[in-house]
């Protein structure tokens, strides 16, 4: 049974809901220049990519290639390069940086700590999208209030921070996520039809069984609360504007 088989039912609501998605969409790409999409290529950026595109917004989408995505995820993300009107920017961690943390902590540093953990995630995605993020007036992400607790209260836009970030799929359900992937025939990664609702880096990520927190395949070793990498944390760094 695919994702869609599983997922796509749309709200009540829903054309409502597109209606406002597209509406910030457009009032994004117009009141904000240089304006980024962050892409996981997970199902819900996937969603806003297509819609960047199909509304022929100019909107740059970049990808953090931490150098531990799943084969799959990087198949995506080449398809899309060839497939997608806005460009797609891909940045990567500082090699030098990689070789030094690897040699120092090994090849799987995450299990060892939520330190180590945390470190890893700081050299293969904060300080690259600290570079991605440089010199940008806001950003687009898929993060959705049902996703966790923790992000229960996300706001369709976000100006808590210096850099304002859009959030346009904020009240947006699982399955009208997969409700659009289904209408629009978007391009997903296959790794959702081996039940993977959340895709990060492959030792970081899993598989789910029935009955599993949405976000249960991530970080699954690690307490509730320690499981977010920093990217949407509000820590020193991601706080910081860059020059
Ligand atoms: S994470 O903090 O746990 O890694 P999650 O995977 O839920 O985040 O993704 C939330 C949003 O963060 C995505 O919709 C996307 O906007 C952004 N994001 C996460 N991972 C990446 C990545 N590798 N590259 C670019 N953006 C990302
Ligand atoms: Fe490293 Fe895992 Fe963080 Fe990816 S998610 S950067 S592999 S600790």
């Amino acid at each position: 049974m695919s994702a869609i088989d599983l997922h796509a039912r749309a709200s009540s609501d829903f054309d409502a809901k597109l209606a406002e998605t597209r509406a910030l969409l457009i009032r994004a790409a117009a009141e904000f220049s240089p304006l980024t999409q962050a892409s996981s290529l997970g199902a819900e950026d996937v969603v806003i990519t297509h819609l960047i595109n199909s509304l022929e917004l100019d909107i740059p989408i970049f990808v953090l290639e931490t150098g531990m995505l799943h084969p799959q995820t990087l198949e995506l993300l080449e398809r899309t390069k060839a497939m997608s009107r806005a460009p797609v920017n891909v940045y990567q961690p500082v090699n030098e940086a990689v070789i030094q943390f690897v040699a120092r902590e090994g090849k799987e540093p995450m299990y060892k700590s939520i330190e180590l953990r945390k470190a890893c995630c700081h050299v293969r995605k904060v300080e690259p999208l600290e570079r991605a993020l440089a010199g940008q007036k806001a950003w687009i992400t898929g993060l959705r209030r049902e996703q966790s607790n923790a992000r229960a209260e996300v706001p369709l836009i976000d100006t808590s921070a210096e850099r304002t970030k859009f959030n346009p799929l904020a009240n947006w359900t699982w399955g009208d996520v997969w409700h659009y992937i289904a209408a629009s025939k978007v391009d997903y990664n296959p790794l959702h039809d081996e039940f993977f609702p959340s895709i990060g880096c492959a030792p970081c990520t899993r598989a789910i069984s029935l009955g599993e927190d949405f976000r249960a395949g991530r970080w699954w070793w690690e307490d509730e609360a320690a499981k977010e990498c920093g990217l949407h944390v509000k820590t020193p760094e991601t706080e910081r504007s860059p020059a």
